[in-house]
Order: C-alpha cells, then structure tokens, then sequence
C-alpha cells in the first residue's frame, strides 16, 4: 500500500496539505506545553492508564497544569478512570474545550465521543474490510486531532496513555518528534518483561527517545490483615536493571485502586498516605525531577 506521501494524485483531497496544516496545529499547540510525555509499556492489561491517571492527578495536586491524552484510540478507558465521562465536548473557535476533572486535569479521549457505552470505535469506510486496512493510519489522524484541535491552554505537562503495541510509540513520535521522555510500566512477570523490553529497544534505539524510567506496577500485594508482603508474579531480575534505567518505583497491587478507577475517583487525592499511594506520588516527583535535572 502506497503512504499519502507517495500518491500522484490525491482526487482532490490534498491530503499532503492537510496533513501539514495539521503538523502545524500541533507544533502551534505544543509550544504552550512544557513537557510532553508518553506513558508505555507494549504490553497490555499492565496498569498504563491507571498509572497515567495517577500520575496526572498527582502533578495536578502539586500545583501544575496538566493535561492527559487517550492515546488508546480503541480501547480507550481515561475518561472513566478519571471521572469525566458524561462531559459533552464544547467546540469553540480556539479548538475543542478538553474535559476537566474536579481536580482540573484536562482529559480528551475517543471515548467522549462514542454515544453509547456499548459502541465500538468504526472507522468510516465502504468495508469493515477496508476499515481495518486504513485502522492504523485512521488512528494517527485521530491522535493527530485529539493533540493539535484540543485547547489546553498552557500546560506543564501533557501525558499521553499509549495502547498496548511496541510499536505504538513511533506513532506519537511521528507527531511530537520532541518528545519529553517516556515512563515505561510493567509488572514483574516473564511474559509482560518479554513485551516490554521490545518497546524499551525501540524507544531507545531506534526513536532514541528519552526513557525517564521504568514503573513495576502490581509488584506485590500487601495482606491488609497482617500487613505481610506476598509476591504476585515470579518474576526474578528487574527491567530496569537489565537496560540501565532509572527504576520509578514499585506499585503494590491495591484493590482500592482497581475500585477508584472503576469509580472515576482520584485514588491519589482519596489514599495518599496508602503504599500504593505514595509510590505513586514518589513516581510524579521522580517524573519532574526528571526535567528539572
Ligand atoms: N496496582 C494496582 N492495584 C490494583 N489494580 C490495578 C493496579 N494496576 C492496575 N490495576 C487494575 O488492572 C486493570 C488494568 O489496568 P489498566 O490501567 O487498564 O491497564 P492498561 O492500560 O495497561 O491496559 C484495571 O482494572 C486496573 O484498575
Ligand atoms: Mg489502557
């Protein structure tokens, strides 16, 4: 399949020209951004979008202005995580007024504009066949407009949650070429190890993208009657260790988090003092020592 950039001739559409208007945008967007940063893994089910939500309810909490991202075009769960579903979007002149959390974090996310819970994200093509064949470029676009037509206004930190893919990365890439840096998550098991150490070489080595460290989320869980420690996964040896990366910190399995993010409450503001909790905070503080370094 030929790229847009390879067409002769467009019918009309002057895609090369839309998609350079849309770069703009972009750059024009970011330059109000301080810092943008890509939270990934490669694999999926691993804690990314409960971590990014924390992460940005956590620098929200120390006084900055930030903004999230749904990169997960097709999975995407933010806006419920965060509290902001039933936000209708506001389109004004300057761009889409994004969502704003009780806490004023600003979230955009494909979800906000699917009507029914139910509803798929379906690309408008003549096939689902053909649906799927344009899926990742379609996704691109989506990505490109959810950063580029979105008003944040000024932001310290804009986080993007990634979808599951060790190539996902090259995507956002693709828009934001300066990117801040990465935050990598995993949990401590072979098989998710295994993914996300592919991700890590391609942030690294082929994008050479800054990797701000990597997060071992549901590293262990904490009895809550004897307050004992008991691993989850057999995972021996560290991610972190294994590439040389600054280790963010280990988040232990904490159901209060899986029931604050099913309820939309920020569970950083509601248990802070929580092991979970402050390791979190500890990871949003690692983040901006990052960039003050
Ligand atoms: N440390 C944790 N403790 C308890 N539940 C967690 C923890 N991390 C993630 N979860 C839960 O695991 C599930 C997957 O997390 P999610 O953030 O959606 O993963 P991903 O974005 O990587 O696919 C969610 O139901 C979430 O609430
Ligand atoms: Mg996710």
């Amino acid at each position: 399949m030929k790229t847009y950039e390879e067409l002769p001739d467009d019918a009309g559409s002057n895609i090369v020209g839309q998609v350079n208007a849309q770069a703009t945008r972009i750059s024009k967007r970011l330059a109000s951004v301080n810092y943008t940063v890509a939270i990934m893994s490669g694999k999926g089910g691993v804690g990314k979008s409960v971590v990014t939500a924390n992460i940005a309810t956590a620098l929200t909490l120390s006084g900055l202005a930030v903004g999230v991202v749904d990169a997960d075009i097709n999975g995407p769960t933010i806006a419920k995580i965060m509290g902001v579903r039933n936000t209708t979007l506001e389109y004004a002149s300057s761009g889409v007024k994004p969502a704003e959390t009780p806490l004023g974090t600003k979230v955009i996310s494909m979800d906000l504009l699917l009507s029914e819970d139910d509803a798929p994200v379906l690309w408008n093509a003549h096939t689902q066949k053909d649906a799927f064949t344009w899926r990742s470029s379609m996704e691109v676009s989506a990505l490109r407009e959810f950063i580029g037509d979105t008003d944040w206004g000024e932001l310290d930190y804009l986080l993007l949650d990634l979808p599951p893919g060790s190539e996902r990365l090259s995507n956002v890439f693709e828009l934001i070429p300066n990117l801040g840096g990465v935050v990598v998550v995993t949990i401590p098991s072979e098989v998710s190890n295994l993914i996300v150490k592919k991700s890590i070489t391609m942030a690294r080595d082929m994008l050479k993208v800054p990797i701000i460290g990597v997060i071992e989320n549901m590293s262990h869980y904490e009895c809550q009657h004897c307050g004992e420690h008991e691993p989850l996964f057999s995972s021996e040896g560290s991610v972190s260790a294994s590439f040389q990366l600054s280790s963010l910190g280990k988040i232990p399995f904490d159901p209060k988090l899986s029931i604050c993010s099913d309820n939309g409450t920020p569970f950083v503001h509601e248990y802070p003092n929580s092991p979970a909790g402050k390791e979190l905070m500890n990871v949003s503080q690692k983040v901006q020592d990052f960039f003050k370094s």
